[in-house]
């Protein structure tokens, strides 16, 4: 008899696979992208090579899926990494609506609303989701199904006609909102990244509000058949708890984050699951929660089975930076001194790499504290000191020292300058500081991002990273004018901007605010703000008098610090004393980022050595190279992926190129435009012998948007 722990969805398809294979001809072969980012591991990786460095250059478009969900101008979040099942394709579009598509043409089978299909059974209005990455499969002999996470919502899908699964929790779908063991019904909680498999469960985590109040990020396991909830892993520990002593004696019971919004990684093997947490809420004060705060920033090492802790290491302690762990963990095997070791590898928004052994959390390369600089903010206590790897180098540059700001052109170099020299000289890790301009380098976009890194079976990590400085400016959000303005401070200034002119925050379009009262009505402005919009998070725990304060203060904003009369410190009694006035990232008037380029990098890196094969900028500016000036790389959102040809494929780049690169040196291969950008993960797989390459194009971002999946594959 087999062991159970053999009978994993994935050994599952790989049996399929095989059978496939020797019952064909190798030429009818079916190879699937069941997991989202490829497998449990988060490998980004796949087995085909039917695309070679050879033959790159002739891909054509073998299909493509308009969605037709979106105006060129309108708002989107395309971020899904489209799974493939016996041939059929799963994807998520700009409206979250799932599709199953025909992997060979892109004919749509079958569609759904997933919103529609909870309103079945539910009479309560359904909050914005802030997107969707994709979804989780599962099969068993109680029949498969696929795993959505909407808003608050998990579901239950039938992948054969996109009903929902009867007796998974409600009628097909569990409210994650539910069994946190805190009250959080009227707080933001919603699950972008897709939850992780493991036997039958399925292990979620979380994106919640990054101001106060938010919910707690506790890792929960669900049944797959039933929905029920099997076990919670507390983020933020509770009395008697490891951890517990890192934070206030009470702020288990208010305080959120420290959850997973970047996805998870699963040792099917050691039954072990990866999860890297984000900041403590609030991300940029922390006088209110002094103390490491765990697991917050951290690597926690679960048993997948049971929850329980086996290890975890803590990457930033008591953040004040925004540095989440941005990046779901890569697990490969490298070798030191003629021996495996099992590895985990941890990408950083800071720019450094951390591998440890698997099983025992040890690193494989020394780490060290170093001194960082102390918090001036009252009442603030910054950790003495923040971890640093000795090896791999950081595959950013740490300092934004004068010598590295941005020269492209005489004008940018001066302008920059100017800035530079109103500011004190960047110090790495130093924190905000009240009414006061201060660098953040690397700026709280990474570094690493969501995209993921791809892995290869050598120890060999591929990944982009993007290259830009902050400035970071902390203001009192309580002391001074009216309720609406406390209320705009702590909750919208940090996408809608200290003047309402919106602009960019989180890496996404902020609409202007200014003059809205002419352009909306009232409800319209107050069920925004209440419910959310598509990417907007709702605000339902706003009283109605909440509301109407900050509509008023939109409506007619006046000076903000300003002091009023009748400011009433009672309405947030868990606010957020000091708040930034957003996530203003460093740039230049022609929209350059304040250091000198690359701005962004592709990277080969040898885990079992810690060194860099290659580094090449990724992504360029049309003008820029027209000048004569040579590719300076640029911000990407969206990951690799790598095959067993030595082709690797990345789209990701905001100059809306889809691109293949030669594994072994770097070299491009082959590029393309793209209908909107494709700010996601690639999928490959085989159907019928052919290899497809599918990418999700929304665009965004300041580019159009659109709602299309385009896929790739070599002439017939
Ligand atoms: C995380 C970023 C974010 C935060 C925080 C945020 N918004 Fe928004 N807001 C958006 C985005 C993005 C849109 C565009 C609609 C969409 O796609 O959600 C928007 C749209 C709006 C609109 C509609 C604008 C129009 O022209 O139709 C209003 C009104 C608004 N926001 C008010 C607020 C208020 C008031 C707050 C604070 C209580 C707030 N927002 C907090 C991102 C944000």
């Amino acid at each position: 008899m087999l062991p159970k722990s053999f009978l994993t969805p994935s050994a599952i398809l790989g049996l399929t696979i095989v059978l496939l294979t020797s019952a064909c001809s190798k030429q009818k072969e079916n190879v699937d992208w069941p997991v989202y980012l490829g497998d449990s591991a988060s490998s980004q990786s796949s087995d085909l090579n039917q695309i070679n460095p050879g033959n790159v250059d002739q891909l054509e478009i073998a299909w493509s899926f308009d969605a037709q969900g979106v105006e060129e101008d309108g708002f989107t979040n395309m971020q899904c990494n489209p799974l493939v099942i016996n041939g059929t394709v799963y994807l998520t579009t700009a409206k979250f609506n799932l599709y199953a598509l025909d992997g060979t043409t892109g004919e749509p089978i079958w569609k759904i609303d997933p919103f529609e299909e909870i309103s079945k059974s539910l009479p309560s209005p359904i909050e914005s989701t802030g997107g969707t990455r994709g979804m989780a499969y599962w099969s068993g002999p109680e029949g498969d199904r696929l795993l959505l996470g909407i808003a608050n919502y998990l579901l239950a899908i039938n992948p054969q006609d996109g009903s929902l699964i009867e007796g998974f929790g409600n009628q097909g779908h569990i409210d994650l909102k539910i069994g946190l063991g805190r009250d959080v019904d009227q707080l933001r909680y919603t699950t972008r990244t897709p939850g992780i498999v493991y036997q039958d469960l399925i292990i979620m985590g979380s994106s919640v509000s990054e101001s106060l109040p938010a919910a707690p990020g506790h890792i929960r396991a669900f049944n797959v058949v039933t929905g029920e909830q099997v076990w919670r892993f507390n983020t933020i520990p509770q009395p008697g708890e490891f951890g517990y002593d890192t934070w206030p004696e009470e702020a288990y019971k208010e305080f959120g984050g420290a959850n997973v919004w970047a996805g998870m990684t699963v040792d099917e093997e050691r039954g072990l699951v990866y999860c890297p947490t984000g900041s403590a809420t609030f991300d940029y004060y922390g006088g209110d929660r002094l103390g490491d705060n765990l697991f917050s920033n951290s690597l926690i090492c679960l048993n997948a089975q049971t929850g329980e802790r086996l290890w975890h290491y803590q990457f930033v302690r008591h953040d004040l930076f925004d540095y989440d762990l941005p990046i779901p963990p890569n697990l490969l095997t490298v070798n030191q001194n003629g021996k495996n070791i099992p590895a985990v590898a941890q990408l950083t928004k800071q720019g450094y790499v951390f591998i440890f052994n698997r099983e025992t959390g040890e690193p494989l390369f020394e780490i060290e504290d170093i001194p960082v600089p102390a918090s001036t903010m009252p009442g603030e206590v910054a950790s003495k000191t923040q971890p640093r790897p000795t090896k791999p180098a950081p595959f950013v540059r740490e300092v934004l020292s004068p010598d590295q700001l941005n020269d492209v052109t005489p004008e940018s170099k001066a302008e920059i300058l100017a800035k530079y020299s109103t500011m004190d000289p960047h110090v790495p890790w130093t924190p905000g500081s009240l009414h006061k301009d201060s660098i953040v380098h690397p700026g709280m976009i990474g570094g690493a991002e969501w995209g993921g890194a791809a892995a290869d079976d050598n120890g060999i990590l591929y990944f982009n990273s993007n290259e830009s400085s902050a400035i970071l400016t902390m203001i009192d959000a309580t002391s001074s004018g009216s309720p609406g303005e406390a209320l705009y401070k702590q909750n919208c200034i940090v996408c809608h901007g200290e003047d309402l002119s919106g602009g960019t925050a989180f890496g996404q379009v902020v609409p202007s605010l200014i003059g809205i009262e002419n352009r909306q009505d009232r409800g319209a402005i107050a069920k925004v703000i209440q419910f959310g919009g598509t990417t907007m998070p709702g605000f339902r725990h706003f009283s109605g008098k909440d509301v109407f304060d900050v509509i008023s203060y939109i409506a007619s904003p006046g000076q903000l610090g300003q002091h009023a009369e009748d400011a009433d410190e009672g309405t947030q009694p868990d606010s957020v004393k000091f708040i930034h006035t957003g996530n203003n990232i460093w740039t230049e008037t022609n929209g350059y980022p304040a250091i000198k380029p690359p701005w962004g990098n592709l990277n080969a890196l040898d885990l079992n050595t810690g060194e860099y094969l290659w580094q090449i900028p990724f992504g360029e500016y049309p003008e820029l190279i027209e000048k004569g000036i040579p590719p300076t790389g640029r911000v990407s959102y969206g990951g690799p992926i790598v095959t067993a040809s030595g082709v690797m494929f990345i789209a990701a780049s905001l100059d809306n190129h889809m691109r293949a690169y030669d594994m072994k040196t770097g070299d491009e291969l082959w590029r393309t435009k793209l209908p909107y950008g494709g700010y996601a993960t690639p999928s490959t797989y085989m159907v019928e012998g052919k290899q497809y390459v599918l990418i999700a194009c929304g665009g965004g971002r300041g580019s159009p948007t659109g709602d299309m999946f385009v896929a790739f594959a070599l002439p017939n």
